[in-house]
């Protein structure tokens, strides 16, 4: 009998956070004159506080579609862990969302303060990049190059941090529904649609794969974020391990203010289908991650 999904994702978790764990030591490289103590305390209460590894695992999904252990992607796998959990340490800060709740925890910035939490989501950012361009992220300087690039693009202005700019404005004006899909794209579904490129560029995969699964990535990214604004309203701290109906009590316009629950619930499930559907060219090598956009739209925290 095969793995069930939920054991197999938990699993690939625990291999992420190990790997991250290794990597975040107060020991400096040689390079290095120190690491001051109470910034990589910080640094690992954001990053091994828990966390589902969504992105982490959906690199070593799609680097295993051209036939790379999860090993071979590890490196891009935590540097985009890093720059994940960097952007929750930063969209907690009081500047921002202002939550004392991260994954079933206090915050950085409360376990912390708030100038040690901006430090240790800066030096995230910058170690991502770090841990691209070394050598054991892959052999080919023109594949860690281009990983570069990519992730640069998903992660700024133009990616993630420009989402986080457009959501700060959708609550001072309700944007429309195109502003919002917009808004999601950059701020969650970059990260997201990365993760897959990052796997088709680690593997060598030919333009039209690695087309289908930036736009699968794109597709679970939005579903993603579907999800995270439906829970945001259904769901309890308990579950999520953060705070909910932050949203509504900010007024921030998402799909589910504007079109409601149940619209956005029909939206879901036509999203699973069209990730599903970028995958037909890798037939049942794409089982898995077929079964990754349903967890992404039916997700409980
Ligand atoms: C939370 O991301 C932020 C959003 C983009 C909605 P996750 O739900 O992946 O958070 P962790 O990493 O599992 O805590
Ligand atoms: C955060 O979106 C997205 C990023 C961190 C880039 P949210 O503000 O909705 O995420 P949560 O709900 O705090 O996890
Ligand atoms: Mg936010
Ligand atoms: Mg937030
Ligand atoms: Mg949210």
């Amino acid at each position: 009998m095969s793995t069930p999904f939920s054991v197999y994702v938990a699993d690939a978790a625990v291999l992420v956070t190990n790997h991250l764990e290794g990597l975040l030591v107060e020991a400096p490289d040689h390079w290095e004159k120190a690491r001051p103590k109470q910034l990589i305390a910080a640094m690992r209460h954001g990053v091994l506080n828990g966390g589902k590894r969504l992105r982490p695992f959906l690199v070593l999904e799609t680097a295993g579609l051209f036939g790379l252990s999860p090993q071979e992607a590890m490196s891009a796998a935590a540097s985009l862990e890093c720059v994940h959990c960097y952007s929750l340490i930063h969209d907690d800060l009081p500047a921002m969302d202002d939550d004392d709740l991260r994954r079933g925890q206090p915050t950085v910035h409360k376990a912390f303060d708030e100038a040690t939490a901006i430090l240790a989501g800066d030096a995230l950012l910058t170690f991502a990049f770090d841990l691209l361009a070394q050598h054991h992220t892959h052999a080919d300087p023109l594949v860690r190059s281009e990983l570069v690039l990519r992730l640069a693009r998903a992660a700024g202005m133009g990616g993630m941090i420009g989402g986080q700019m457009l959501d700060i404005g959708a609550e001072r004006e309700t944007p429309n529904a195109d502003t919002v899909r917009t808004l999601q794209a950059m701020k969650t579904g970059a990260l997201i649609r990365y993760a897959c490129e990052a796997g088709s560029i680690l593997g060598g995969a030919t333009v039209s794969e690695r087309q289908s699964l930036s736009r699968y990535g794109e597709i679970i990214g939005l579903a993603f974020q579907l999800a995270d604004d439906l829970l945001d309203e259904t769901s309890t701290p308990e579950a999520m391990g953060k705070a909910v109906g932050k949203d509504a009590d900010q007024g921030k316009a998402t799909l589910v203010s504007l079109h409601g629950a149940d619209a956005v619930r029909a939206e879901l499930a036509a999203l699973v289908a069209e990730a599903e559907a970028c995958l037909a060219t890798f037939g049942d090598r794409g089982d898995r991650l077929r079964e990754t956009a349903q967890f992404v739209a039916q997700r409980t925290s």
